[in-house]
Order: C-alpha cells, then structure tokens, then sequence
C-alpha cells in the first residue's frame, strides 16, 4: 500500500482482520527465563487482583492526580471493607492531607501525630481486616520531579513503617513516573519483591508498564539509576483514560507511532482513525499538573480501543521477550529517544512532556537519515504528516550544538559510539552504529531549512 493510501484509510478497513477485539490477554515470557506475566487488558483487568494477591498483603503506590480520580476504583477492586474504603475517602476529601490508621488501634490519627508515616501516606494495621490486605497507600506529587532519590527515601520509609517483607506485594498506580519509581523501589527493597503494574496513563499502558525497566532520575540525567525488574502483572482498564488530559494522551500516542515505526506499519492507520480528531492541547505551563477543568475524552468508548492497545503493546512485548536487556532488538524501541531525550533533558524535565520531546527526536533523526540515504525517500514525510494529523507540532530545525552535551550523556552513548535507531521505511527500523569521531559529522545538518 502507497504511503498517502495508508494515511488516508478509514477505521474499519484499517484494523487487520488478524487482531481479536475480544481477545484481553497478552502473556509475556522473557527469553531464557522461567517466569512469565500476564498482561491483562480491558474493563476486567482489575479483577486479577484478587487473584494476585491470595496469600500477600499490598502496598499502594500512586500520585495525587491519580489517586484522587482514581484511588476510589482501585480501593472497589481491592475489596476493602466499605468502612474502610470511607475513611480513605475523607482522608483525601477532609483531610486534604495526612491521616494515617494506628498501627495499634483502629482510629484515624491527626497529622501531627507521632504513628503518621510522611505526609499523604496511609499506614493500614494488617490485622484490621477493614483492610483486608492492604498495608500502605503512599500518594506522591504527580509529575517526572517526584522519580527522584528523595521519593524513593520516602518510599522505603513507608514499606518500613508497613512492614512490607518479601511475601508481599507494591502495586504501583499511576503513569510512567509512578511505574518506573516504584517498580525500583519494589527491585531494590530486600533486593527485590514484587511488583504489579497497574498503568493509568496511556504512555504507561503501551510503553512504560511492560518490559522491566525500572529507574529513577538524578540531576545529571533522566534514568540514571535503575534495574531489570519484570512485575508479577500488568492491569490495563482504558477507562483510566478517561480523565487524562490530552496532552498527556498525546504523550502515549507518541510511543504508539515508535512502535508503529519501527515494527508494523498497519498500526498507524489505526492510531489515526482513533486518535485523528483529539483537540489541541490546552496548555503548554505545566505539563505535569493535571487540569481538572481540562476537557478530557471518552477514550474507552472509542470501538477499536482494547484492539489498539493490545496491538501497540504486542510490539514491545515481542521486541522485550526477545531481548530483555537491551542487547539487540531491544534497541528499536529507542527511536526518537536520543534527540528526544536531550531537548527534554535540556529543558529541565519539565518544558516538554517524553512524549513532546519523542515526537520530537523522531523527526529529526529521519530527517538526517533520509538525507543521508539511510531511509526511503517520503519516510520523513510519512512520518510527519502522521503526527501533525495527531497534532504534534512540526519540528524545528535540529540545533545540534544546543544538544550535543545531552546526547553524549546518553545511556547509548560507549567509548567506541553512539547507536541510533534509524528507520529504513515505515514498520522497519534497524540500528545504526556511528563511530565517536563521526558523531558531529553525523548530526551536522547540512540544508537547515530541511532538517
Ligand atoms: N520504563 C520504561 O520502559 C519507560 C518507557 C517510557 C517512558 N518511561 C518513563 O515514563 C515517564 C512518563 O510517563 P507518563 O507520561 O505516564 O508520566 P506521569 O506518570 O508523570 O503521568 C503524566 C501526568 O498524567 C497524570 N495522570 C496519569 N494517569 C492519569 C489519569 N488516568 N487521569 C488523569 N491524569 C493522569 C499524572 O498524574 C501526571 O500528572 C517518564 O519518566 C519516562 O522516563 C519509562
């Protein structure tokens, strides 16, 4: 099929006949080891925890944004007593702030009483059956400034305080900061408990969820410090989805077009037809703080939307179960993200979204390939006619000079080179070694009005 014909497919014809809507189970085993996991996705999904956590006992990890919307659904799947459910409730309602059970007795404490773990955490008492099996909800700030060293410290401090042994379980309920953070707090505490994944943002239901890694930032740079640590599940319920903002929708997108990529070109004619007609975004100040008043859309009600999510996540479980520790294939799935990550890192984390700056990094580097003949020609262009359809702003000419110091701060980045993800055409992406001598040979952009 012609590029332009792609683009411009209707819904119905461009789901492959292949793809079962009804099918909600992806299971995920990771080459050369014993264990698997399941991926369940669909307005079901929560209903595996019940299953999961027959003999353990759990500890919450979310953000304030996520919890507040969505801590009263995860409280219903968790079977909470109601009374108990109740006093979670006015904890975030009343309170605003700190309430936390005695471990000792059954009562609400103030926020200045000596029990109270940090604030905004809830120690719950294992024996208070009210509980049933739930012994800590820790509630974050939402946004990429909490995957730090200093959240992580408080994190420990709550599954000390909760008693959490090895036996038990941390869910972590939330976006892509809140899977990578506590999916290392879970791989480093007593080295390693499990873990479920139970993503509220459409970047973590795609991407971020599934595949293991785990991290957390440091001043010098985004991911620095982290581990391997697959999770015991993955829960996707798309209505989550339903409050997320569109910018942050666009975030998810962003991952779903890499995939789309680097591995099966039938996809982005799906992403079109489902996420085409999005709104713009509403603002550009402060991506991390939710907008409550921000019109969010009924994306669980879009037709094809398990099938979407199902097929988008297919692409990193296969590309993962192949190759777990980023030897290989594994390496397609950082496409756009050298680029990308410099012009988010150099704006402080915060100016643009990992989305933003993914869509970003795709852009220019197949611009440069395509120049240099490492793509066919019209790739570039396919490439950003899809994500302006998505509403992702044009690139602007690649200042190389402006990211070089972030580039060669990457993870990719050895003594002998850098690795860059380039795409040959549409749904085939391959890795392109560049020696250390030729990196500014490589970036230099020769026709900037092009670039
Ligand atoms: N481990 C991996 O393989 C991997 C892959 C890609 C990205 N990441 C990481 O993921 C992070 C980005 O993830 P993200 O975009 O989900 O960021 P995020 O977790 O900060 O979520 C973005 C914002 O959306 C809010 N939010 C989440 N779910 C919501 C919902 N259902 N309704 C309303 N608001 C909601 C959050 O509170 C937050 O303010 C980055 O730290 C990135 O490095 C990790």
């Amino acid at each position: 099929m012609k590029l332009d014909d792609i683009l411009n497919t209707d819904s119905k014809a461009a789901v492959s006949p292949s793809i079962n809507a009804q099918s909600m189970l992806l299971d995920m085993r990771i080459k050369g080891q014993d264990q698997h996991y399941e991926i369940h996705i669909g307005d079901n999904a929560l209903g595996q925890l019940q299953t999961l956590l027959k003999g353990r006992r759990c500890a919450i990890v979310s953000d304030d944004t996520v919890w507040a919307l969505h801590g009263k659904t995860l409280c219903q799947a968790l079977q909470l007593h109601p009374e108990a459910y109740e006093q979670i409730e006015n904890w975030g309602q009343v309170h605003n702030e700190t309430l936390c059970l005695s471990p000792t007795s059954n009562e609400c404490l103030t926020p200045t009483s000596t029990e109270c773990l940090s604030p905004t955490s809830i120690l719950c008492q294992s024996s208070d059956t009210n509980f049933n099996k739930l012994l800590s909800i820790s509630v974050l700030p939402n946004g990429e400034g909490s995957k730090n060293l200093e959240q992580l410290t408080r994190l420990y401090s709550d599954f000390v305080r909760a008693g959490l042994t090895r036996r038990d379980l941390v869910i972590a309920f939330g976006g892509g900061v809140i899977g990578d953070l506590a999916g290392y707090a879970a791989a480093s505490w007593l080295r390693g408990v499990s873990f479920v994944q139970i993503p509220t943002s459409l970047l973590a239901m795609v991407d971020s969820s599934i595949g293991g890694k785990v991290a957390i930032d440091l001043p010098e740079g985004k991911n620095l410090v982290g581990a391997f640590h697959q999770p015991k599940a993955v829960l996707i319920h798309p209505q989550f989805l339903d409050t997320l903002p569109v910018r942050q929708l666009r975030d998810g997108i962003a991952e779903m077009v890499k995939a789309a990529m680097i591995r099966d070109e039938e996809l982005l004619p799906m992403i079109l037809n489902q996420f085409r007609d999005l709104p713009q975004n509403q603002s550009k100040d402060s991506p991390a703080k939710h907008n409550r008043s921000q019109p969010t859309q009924q994306i669980s009600a879009l037709p094809e939307i398990n099938a979407l999510l199902k097929r988008a996540l297919s692409i990193k479980k296969n590309v993962v179960e192949a190759d777990e520790k980023e030897t290989g294939d594994r390496k397609l799935l950082n496409f756009g993200h050298t680029l990308g990550h410099a012009a988010e890192s150099r704006g402080g984390y915060s100016a643009l979204t990992h989305g933003e700056g993914v869509a970003l990094g795709m852009q220019w580097i197949t611009r440069l390939s395509e120049q240099k003949g490492l793509s066919e020609p019209g790739t570039s262009a396919y490439l950003e006619s899809a994500l302006a359809q998505l509403g992702f702003e044009t690139a602007p000419p690649l200042d190389f000079p402006a990211l070089k110091d972030w580039v060669l701060r990457d993870k990719k980045m050895t003594e002998s080179g850098l690795e860059v993800i380039l795409i040959r055409k549409p749904g085939e992406g391959y890795v392109y070694p560049i020696a250390s001598k030729d990196v500014d040979a490589f970036f230099k952009v020769n026709t900037p009005d092009l670039i």
